[in-house]
């Protein structure tokens, strides 16, 4: 699909994926402009637990391969 991080991978930018957007891993963690984060739909549950993880979590930040 076309994820974040499929888009950036397209365009040539460095976000990992370790998981393949299979919610495992935290390593496409990206920052939301918050212009677009409060349009996002909110983030489901599994999307959550595995964004706790993530190092330097912030209000913005969400897993690359889950936002659509
Ligand atoms: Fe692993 Fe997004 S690539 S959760």
């Amino acid at each position: 699909g076309d994820n974040v991080l499929y888009l950036a991978h397209r365009h040539g930018i460095d976000l990992e994926g370790a998981c393949e957007a299979s919610l495992a891993c935290s390593t496409c963690h990206v920052y939301v402009n918050f212009e677009y984060f409060d349009k996002l739909p909110e983030p489901e549950e599994s999307e959550d637990d595995m964004l706790d993880m993530a190092p330097m979590l912030a209000e913005n930040s969400r897993l690359g391969c889950q936002i659509i």
